[in-house]
């Protein structure tokens, strides 16, 4: 499943619409009943308004009904590890505070964390 869902993250970078940062991102984001819903960053002339590969995909998953995440695959071309950007945590760590992270280089070699790791003592819903 794992494999599969790194594949599905990279097949997502043709997606991407990254006509100004040339900066493409998939994601693979499973959830606890093993589906699994994509996402790729789409930008925006308006650059304030780009989205990325993580919270496409989320967004994704929660409009069908599926809030309960347990990992994600970002995939990226670069020589670093894609990992999420700050906004992208905070908004996974709404849903699934301890969800596996894998992030992905140009050489799909693969880094495993967790979004507790990435983001230490986060705002969720139980701080209201
Ligand atoms: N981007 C993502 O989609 N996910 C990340 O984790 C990092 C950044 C996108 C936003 C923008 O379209 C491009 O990558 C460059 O920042």
């Amino acid at each position: 499943m794992e494999d599969k869902l790194i594949t599905t993250a990279i097949e997502m970078l043709d997606r991407a619409y990254v006509p100004y940062s040339h900066f493409p991102v998939g994601a693979a984001l499973e959830c606890a009943d093993g589906s699994v819903y994509t996402g790729c960053n789409v930008e925006n002339a308006s650059y304030g308004l780009c989205i990325c590969a993580e919270r496409t995909a989320a967004v994704k998953a929660v409009s069908e009904g599926h809030r309960d995440f347990k990992r994600i695959v970002i995939a990226g071309n670069s020589e670093d590890y894609c990992t999420p950007c700050g906004a992208c945590r905070q908004f996974l760590y709404e849903f699934a505070p301890g969800m596996e992270i894998i992030c992905l280089n140009a050489k799909r070699e693969a880094m495993k964390t967790t979004l507790s790791a990435l983001l230490p003592h986060g705002f969720g819903p139980e701080h209201l």
